[in-house]
């Protein structure tokens, strides 16, 4: 297994936030999916969505992915939070290295992204039965896409990050 950590999750678990502190605690550089995709697309997630559909910004994942499997230094990445359904994705992720699951309840995703207007799957129309629709469906595959699964509703940033590197380093990785 490569040495990096990929964190998982439904939009809001706090995969942004946790990357941030696990790389002050590893000091490993921390990659944001999404934000590697709107530097080399020039746009935001938003704008992808819109212009060219759910689909292109899929495949743009798909092939961040694969590249990121060339790196040689370790590194944190934050998973945009529809990444890891795909049956491709989810072989690269564990290639990749300690693939770790935020788990969150619809309710802490809508106190967490009420106002949000960045995510296009969130927009118009009844938020909270989507976020519960899509949460029940995708939970299971977050869960069978990672090693482990965190409970993260109520976890300070620094307690998950904490469980995190002591897994990561009972597994061989640097502190
Ligand atoms: C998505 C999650 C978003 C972003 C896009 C689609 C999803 O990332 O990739 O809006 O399908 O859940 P975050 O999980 O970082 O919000």
């Amino acid at each position: 297994m490569e040495r990096n950590i990929i964190l998982i999750g439904f939009m809001g678990a706090g995969k942004t936030s946790v990357g941030k502190k696990l790389a002050q605690k590893t000091g490993l550089p921390l990659l944001d999916t999404d934000k590697l995709i709107e530097q080399q697309e020039k746009t935001t997630v938003s704008r992808i969505f819109e212009t060219r559909g759910e689909e292109a910004f899929r495949k743009a994942e798909t092939d961040l992915l694969k590249s990121l499997l060339k790196k040689k230094e370790s590194v944190i990445i934050s998973a945009g939070g529809g990444l890891p359904l795909k049956e491709e994705n989810q072989t690269i992720l564990k290639k990749l290295g300690l693939v770790v699951y935020l788990k969150i309840q619809p309710d802490t995703v809508l106190k967490r992204l009420k106002g949000d207007t960045t995510r296009p799957l969130l927009q118009g129309g009844d938020v909270k039965e989507r976020v519960t629709t899509l949460l029940t469906r995708r939970a299971p595959i977050y869960q069978r896409a990672a090693h482990i699964t965190i409970e993260a509703d109520y976890k300070t940033l620094n307690q998950i990050a904490e469980e995190i590197t002591t897994l990561y380093t009972i597994q061989g990785g640097t502190k």
